[in-house]
């Protein structure tokens, strides 16, 4: 990828986007650890199912990494010290060219370290891969679900939230209290419907609370 090319991929990332890549990187060093200390676990496994390309500059034009190259450094490094299991990570865009640029960022697999990319729509990924993933034995997964907006789809989240794995969903709701309230066309409001249906948010949205966050 060229230069001028591979810059088209390269976001900017607010304080608040970094700390985020902060805490899931936090929290991906103490659930690995902690699995692998564990006899009955034989594989982990990390989806990152809108991964993005994996770098950014933040406010001061420094690049910052995002979750994936984090997520493969630490479980990458954890592999080469448990090489009586198995770990495997997963790295979803439905850009092409995000993911393109991700793949010059992470190293081959090696040994017991294992790395797959995909391009396409997540929700569409994460149905085909829910057999393999939820509920073999000795399989431990964390699932990171990662959209700019208010689109969740329950439906391919549910099988991994009902077998041993966790997920973790970041999503801003200040920003969808407010567009909530301000959604007017038909596809904007079925769209709010179908993730925060019979929620507080839509009482919350409906009754003009103000959200202090
Ligand atoms: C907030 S960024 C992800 C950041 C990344 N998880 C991280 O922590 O470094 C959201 C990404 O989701 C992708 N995306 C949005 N909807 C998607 C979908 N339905 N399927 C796959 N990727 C999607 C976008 O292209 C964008 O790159």
């Amino acid at each position: 990828m060229s230069g001028k090319d591979s810059e088209k991929f390269i976001d900017k990332a607010s304080p608040h986007t970094v700390k985020k890549f902060d805490l899931v990187e936090g929290y991906i060093e103490s659930w690995k650890e902690i699995l692998l200390q564990t006899s009955s676990c034989e594989e982990l496994i990390f989806i990152d199912c809108m991964s993005s390309s994996g770098e950014y500059t933040d406010i001061d034009g420094k690049t910052v990494y995002g979750t994936p190259v984090r997520a493969d450094k630490l479980l990458r490094k954890a592999a080469s010290r448990y090489t009586n299991k198995n770990i495997s990570v997963i790295f979803n865009d439905k850009s092409a060219g995000k993911i393109e640029y991700l793949k010059t960022l992470i190293p081959e697999c090696s040994g017991n370290y294992h790395v797959k990319f995909y391009n396409e729509d997540c929700n569409t990924l994460l149905h085909e891969l829910r057999h393999k993933i939820c509920g073999a034995n000795g399989k431990h997964y964390l699932l990171f679900y990662d959209p700019y907006q208010a689109i969740i789809d329950w439906d391919a989240l549910m099988p991994y939230f009902n077998h041993w794995g966790e997920v973790i969903i970041n999503h801003m709701l200040s920003d969808s209290i407010r567009a909530v309230r301000e959604a007017k066309s038909p596809e904007a409001v079925s769209k709010y419907e179908s993730t925060y249906g019979g929620t507080e948010i839509m009482r919350l949205a409906e009754l003009k609370i103000l959200y202090v966050h």
